[in-house]
């Protein structure tokens, strides 16, 4: 039991300054009533927490002077509440709100086994958060704020900070090939603002649908639905988005993950790229170019963004969610250039412009080259990562084939049919977790024996034991037998 019913808790470092016209009600009735009626509302803000512990209130002078009620009556109302152990006062010093008696504690839920922290979960999409470059980004965050004038702490240019913009353009064009100049680009709260204005626009032109790759990821659908546009999911096969199913829909709009298709990995052939482009050029519609993990590449030469072919046909969009941190809600928009200041207006209407602060603190971050060495950085690590899955696969179940391995920070694992009964209680027991493929399917599929595997977020060893377990829990079976 707390015994701080009577001793004062230490005053707060910083005043908090509540509103206390607004907790306590204004003067009304007459004296004897008014204290009765301010005392209920003293004691209620306390037990609410409304007043936190530690609280300290105004003088009896002040607190009287805003409630227009004399002095004597709020001293009794302080007197009276002290006896009663909602505030506590040090001859002299003042008055604060007590600590009250803890309530007892709620009981903790106890854990199932399969949600401990021990499960290695292959989630894809999710960078190692632990490579966040956290002194750098504060150097920069400090650094940036330090040079910013006091007028750049008004609403912003909802189209970005044109130092970012420029930095961006710059990065755009050398990593992706992208078509840019600093005024024909967004700055944005990541790919998944960037789809919502693109849908919104849309919709405003008259289209009521818009093409999604099946598989592919399941949060554009509500994205889009949220614009209020229908989604139709066209399929994916080895070369990419397929165009004839495409055309097929009617549809004039379709979102594409060229670089490494999400979540298959598959990467779009020339062919398919010209193919796709065709039909953007046909229909007069409009792709969009979902570049979420284009920066990561292991094994095969760069493939350069799809909108570098025709700026006017595609609507470029990324963000450092897999580079730096979903958190930070930083990404960008590159339209054709008739759709920008339809956009730019969209985007102003929508939150008027992303904070100041991240965007000068990013464009420092970029300019300094400390963007590039954070880029190398993850791309070794995820490398790594990927040939400890692979080969831990290979040693461990060597009838498991993988696909989709030359990008990015997921890979497609295909078990022998065999196995899929056996699956879902052999990964339980190895303490697993692995997401079908047939979750990012519309609608959703069963795929009982292929896996989309994220391990950008584990280290190694994590991996390297995952496997060895789930390998442990499974029969042995002979490489023969994979499905072709
Ligand atoms: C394929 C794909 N595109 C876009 C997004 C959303 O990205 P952002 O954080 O930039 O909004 C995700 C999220 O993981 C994704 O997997």
């Amino acid at each position: 039991m707390q015994t701080s019913w009577t001793t004062p808790p230490p005053p707060r470092d910083t005043d908090p300054s509540p509103a206390w016209e607004l907790l306590l009600p204004a003067a009304s009735g007459p004296p004897r009533g008014r204290r009765r009626e301010l005392g209920a509302a003293l004691r209620a803000a306390i037990r609410t927490g409304r007043l936190a512990a530690g609280t300290r209130l105004p003088s009896t002078r002040d607190l009287a002077r805003d409630l227009r009620v004399s002095r004597g009556l709020v001293s009794e109302l302080y007197a009276q509440l002290t006896a009663e152990g909602y505030l506590t006062s040090r001859q002299g010093s003042g008055t604060w709100v007590a600590r009250l008696p803890a309530a007892p504690e709620a009981p903790v839920p106890r854990a199932h086994p399969q949600t401990s922290s021990a499960v290695t979960d292959f989630r894809p999409g999710l960078p190692d958060l632990s490579l966040f470059p956290r002194s750098a980004w504060s150097a920069a965050q400090r650094g940036a704020l330090a040079r910013l004038p006091d007028a750049a702490l008004d609403y912003p240019d909802p189209q970005g900070l044109p130092e970012l913009r420029a930095a961006l353009a710059e990065l755009l064009s050398r990593r992706r090939g992208v078509v840019v100049e600093p005024d024909g680009l967004i700055v944005c709260s990541g790919v998944a603002q960037a789809l919502t204005l693109l849908g919104r626009f849309l919709k405003h032109h008259g289209q009521d649908a818009i093409a999604l790759e099946d598989p592919g990821s399941p949060s554009e659908f509500p994205l889009f639905t949220a614009a209020g546009l229908r989604s139709v999911p066209v399929p994916v096969d080895t070369e990419g988005l397929d165009p004839v199913a495409l055309a097929a829909t009617g549809v004039r709009a379709a979102v594409v993950t060229p670089a490494h298709q999400f979540p298959t990995g598959i990467v779009h052939s020339p062919e398919r790229r010209a193919a796709l482009l065709e039909w953007a050029r046909r229909t007069h519609g409009l792709l969009i170019e979902d570049d979420y993990d284009g920066d990561f590449r292991y094994d095969r030469a760069p493939v350069g963004s799809l909108q570098g072919l025709a700026p006017e046909l595609v609507a470029y969009t990324g963000s450092v969610s897999k580079s730096l941190a979903p958190g930070l809600r930083l990404g960008w928009l590159v339209p054709p250039s008739g759709m920008l200041a339809e956009l730019v207006e969209a985007k102003r209407y929508s939150d008027l412009g992303n904070t100041v602060a991240e965007q000068a603190a990013f464009a420092a971050f970029l300019r300094s080259g400390r963007y590039d060495r954070q880029l190398r950085l993850c791309q070794r690590h995820y490398r790594t990562r990927r040939d400890a899955l692979i080969s831990a696969l290979a040693t461990h179940l060597p009838a498991v084939r993988t696909s989709g391995i030359a990008a990015g920070l997921h890979l497609i694992a295909e078990f022998p049919t065999e196995l899929g009964p056996l699956l879902p209680a052999a990964s339980a027991r190895a303490g697993v977790r692995l997401r079908p493929l047939g979750d990012y399917t519309a609608p959703a599929r069963p795929t009982p024996t292929v896996f989309v595997l994220g391990y950008a977020h584990l280290g190694v060893p994590e991996i390297t034991r995952a496997v060895a377990a789930l390998a442990a829990a499974l029969p042995d079976i002979p490489v023969s037998s994979v499905a072709v």
